[in-house]
């Protein structure tokens, strides 16, 4: 393996921990309502998971959490650069609002970067009309996106081994979808690797 295959091989099995650990952090905090045969872990009630947010939207306004009041939000926290989980992930997620179609048009699907440094207004931009024309992509500072994350307990840093000043870097994150109500409490949580079958059926009976 060359050095870039290690890093990725390495960035996958931290992922997989990391991704471990938050769903034991969760039920442990509240054990799952039921688990779909899709492998969706879906958690109702997560009073200590989502919050508020203030950053900066694809067009380059400045949002939070509120403006999103009376609208469900199917949150991925992830950033542009990742190779691999996050495309597969909105891919999903575009897969899933596709399957929805007019039933989904009170879900507003949401890209949160995890990595400002590179993902300025300009790349969530096209990043997120990659995948679902309805997507809204968020950054804003290092502390904003850090303030985001922790109300989520998202999890990212860069890989390990990553030269000082490097551009090309990985960024380990968790890899979880929130649903948010339009109350602005999350309301489920799906894992990574759940079908857009299974999400779309969630959703509607979710948000329906
Ligand atoms: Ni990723």
């Amino acid at each position: 393996m060359n050095r870039r295959q290690i890093l990725i091989f390495a960035s996958g099995i931290v992922a997989c921990v990391v991704v471990a650990w938050a769903l034991v952090a969760v039920i442990k905090e509240r054990r799952p309502t039921r688990t779909s045969p899709g492998g969706a872990v879906l958690i109702t009630a997560a009073a200590d998971i989502g919050g508020p947010f203030t950053l900066t939207d694809h067009t380059g306004k400045t949002v939070s959490d509120k403006d999103f009041r009376g609208r469900h939000l199917l949150i991925y926290f992830g950033y542009t650069f990742c190779p691999d989980v996050c495309p597969t992930e909105l891919q999903t997620v575009a897969q899933a609002m596709e399957i929805l179609g007019d039933k989904g048009k009170g879900v507003v699907p949401v890209f949160i970067t995890v990595d400002p440094a590179r993902d300025t207004v300009a790349v969530v931009k096209d990043y997120v009309a990659a995948f679902h024309p309805r997507m809204v992509g968020l950054t804003g500072s290092a502390e904003q996106v850090k303030a985001a994350a922790k109300e989520y307990k998202v999890y990212s840093r860069k890989a390990p081994g990553t030269k000082e000043g490097a551009e090309d870097y990985l960024v380990d994150h968790t890899s979880l979808l929130y649903l948010v109500g339009g109350d602005g409490k999350v309301k489920a949580l799906f894992k990574g690797g759940t079908r857009p079958e299974t999400l779309a059926k969630e959703l509607a009976r979710l948000t329906g």
